[in-house]
């Protein structure tokens, strides 16, 4: 089990708004600050949504939310209002904030509290890799201050979830982003497709969250939506927790198969741009090759689920947490 300081740094986004359901819900990490990036949706939807998300879990008061970067570093934004609805949120209306919003840009603010948790905040990064890339860019020393960073993003033995079928969305928005995050020397986690494609719920889930309270209704209708994407798209009503479950293994690495090796994220392919290639250190051995290569990304990537029962956890969690009206 990991706690700690932790800064979450997300698009809200319908999973990452259930990631911080779940955050809070489970009250195992100890969340200092939430930052908000271009993704999912344009920056003033997703820092709109981070802000309305403080309001309906009631952290609003103790957990700051910034926002950060409009764009990718290099390239256009591309969104995903497709799955996520116009405003991100699957058309579901978020409480109004009550305290004003901030001024402070996030990428200092990644920055900030990294020295004021130097060796022991853990970045939870559920979007695309800009504001934590370039806080880097501004400060290259956050890679050795910050303990871990988690990353939802990246797909190694299974297709990506963007056209051409290569690149996984986080990745393929600002893979210079990625890049620039992974060879940073900062110790890294990612959590990627390979298993959050596994942490499937299912609508018989939803039986165990009633309506009762505003924070269980709101997860019952963005996964109503949610769940009819996915049946539009893949033909089967079964949702990926995709952030969910990079927040569960920031709390306990122990729900996914680690790995560690050589990540390489391709920045240029005409077809592989934001694919995530990966070597690690045991197939090396089996293959009796070389070591790692310590010049290059060395982390640690999930390659699977380590437990069946993610969704039924994640259910569970968000129901014990839910305030009777
Ligand atoms: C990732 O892309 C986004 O649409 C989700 O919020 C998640 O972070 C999954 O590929
Ligand atoms: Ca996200």
């Amino acid at each position: 089990m990991m706690s700690g300081p932790v800064l979450v740094d997300a698009d809200p986004g319908i999973d990452d708004a259930l990631a911080l359901q779940y955050l809070v819900a489970a009250g195992e990490l100890d969340l200092k600050a939430i930052t908000a990036v271009a993704g999912n949706t344009p920056l003033p939807k997703a820092l709109a949504n981070a802000r309305g998300l403080a309001a309906l879990l009631e952290i609003e008061q103790d957990v700051p939310v910034y926002g950060g970067c409009p764009k990718p570093l290099m390239r256009k934004l591309e969104t995903a209002e497709y799955v996520h609805g116009d405003n991100g949120m699957a058309g579901a209306a978020l409480p109004k904030p009550r305290v004003a919003e901030r001024d402070e840009h996030a990428v200092h603010v990644i920055n900030q509290l990294s020295y004021r948790y130097a060796g022991e905040l853990t970045i939870v990064a559920i979007g695309p890799l800009t504001n934590v890339a370039a806080a880097l860019t501004l400060d290259p020393s956050l890679a050795r201050r910050v303990r871990r960073l988690v990353f939802m993003g990246g797909a190694v033995n299974v297709p990506g979830n963007t056209p051409p079928g290569v690149a996984e969305f986080n990745i393929h928005v600002d893979p210079e982003a990625a890049r620039i995050v992974v060879e940073s020397g900062m110790p890294f986690t990612m959590v990627g497709l390979d298993a959050t494609e596994q942490s499937v719920l299912t609508r018989k889930y939803l039986e165990n969250l009633d309506g009762a309270s505003a924070q269980t209704s709101f997860t019952c209708e963005v996964l109503d939506h949610y769940l009819a994407v996915y049946k539009r798209s893949r033909g089967r009503e079964a949702c990926a927790l995709h952030d969910p479950l990079a927040v569960a293994v920031a709390a306990d690495p122990g729900w996914v198969e680690l790995e560690t090796g050589n990540l390489y994220v391709e920045t240029q392919g005409k077809y592989t741009s934001g694919k995530t290639s990966f070597v690690s250190q045991a197939s090396r051995q089996r293959k009796k090759l070389p070591g790692l290569d310590p010049q290059l990304a060395v982390g640690q990537v999930a390659l699977g689920l380590a437990r069946e029962d993610f969704a039924e956890h994640f259910v569970a969690t968000l129901a014990a947490r839910a305030p009777r009206p």
